[in-house]
């Protein structure tokens, strides 16, 4: 895999999926057992991952002041946060031949900006096409839920806060959930999808089944 100046020795891993997937809680328990298996340096990452500028961009995204905010502004912001932690962060590991795993990547984008948000899946792919001088992941995990699991998952985890959910949100949610399942129509090749209403043990279980029978050069 060739990129630039950069030659590519490591490994791209990313894990997607909708809010309370539960996407955190498995990279957590993955990460150490890749390390155990892996002769390679496993580095953890997501955006904007501690790079200043990417950090910087990602406040303007996230501020809730911005209601204003453009769906094309908030899909060219996410782009532009994401060359950034890629050139800084993504790339000098994987020339280091790293294996890096990635918390959400250009796949995220696809589904809240270009299904969600309704920008069209091939426009936002070929706007991260340019970003990321189409480097994509050699594997991609998406960890798929129903939507009412899944909000249920996040209340839970918000004690305190609102325990109803409003049909907006629920929409939106099920926008996201099809918008990943469309990419995973569109790169069969890459994504591997796991069905994530199940205990973690498991999930962790299957998800290195999955890593070590598709890539050979751990
Ligand atoms: P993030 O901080 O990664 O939170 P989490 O992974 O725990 O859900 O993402 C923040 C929000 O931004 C989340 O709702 C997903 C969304 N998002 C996009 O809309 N587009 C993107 O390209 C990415 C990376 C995230």
């Amino acid at each position: 895999m060739r990129l630039g100046e950069w030659t590519m020795q490591g490994i791209f891993i990313s894990i997607e999926g909708p809010e309370g997937s539960g996407k955190t809680t498995l990279l957590n328990a993955l990460v150490p057992k890749l390390q155990r298996i892996s002769d390679r340096e496993v580095l953890t990452t997501r955006e904007p991952g501690g790079v200043r500028i990417a950090e910087e961009i990602r406040k303007i995204i996230l501020d809730p002041a911005h209601t204003e905010m453009d769906a094309k502004t908030e899909a060219l912001l996410f782009a532009a946060s994401r060359r950034q932690h890629l050139v800084e962060k993504v790339l000098p590991a994987l020339a280091a031949g790293k294996l890096v795993v990635a918390d959400r990547y250009v796949d995220s984008s696809l589904a809240y900006q270009g299904n969600a948000r309704k920008l069209g899946i091939d426009a936002v792919a070929q706007l991260n096409e340019f970003a990321t001088d189409n480097l994509m992941p050699d594997l991609t995990l998406l960890l798929d839920l129903d939507v009412e699991t899944g909000i249920e998952r996040i209340m839970r985890g918000r004690k305190n806060e609102i325990n109803r959910i409003d049909l907006e949100s629920l929409a939106t949610h099920q926008l996201v959930r099809h918008g990943f399942l469309k990419v995973l129509e569109k790169y069969p090749e890459r994504i591997v999808k796991i069905d994530a209403v199940k205990p973690t043990e498991k999930l962790v279980e299957e998800a290195l089944e999955i890593i070590t029978s598709r890539l050979d050069n751990l």
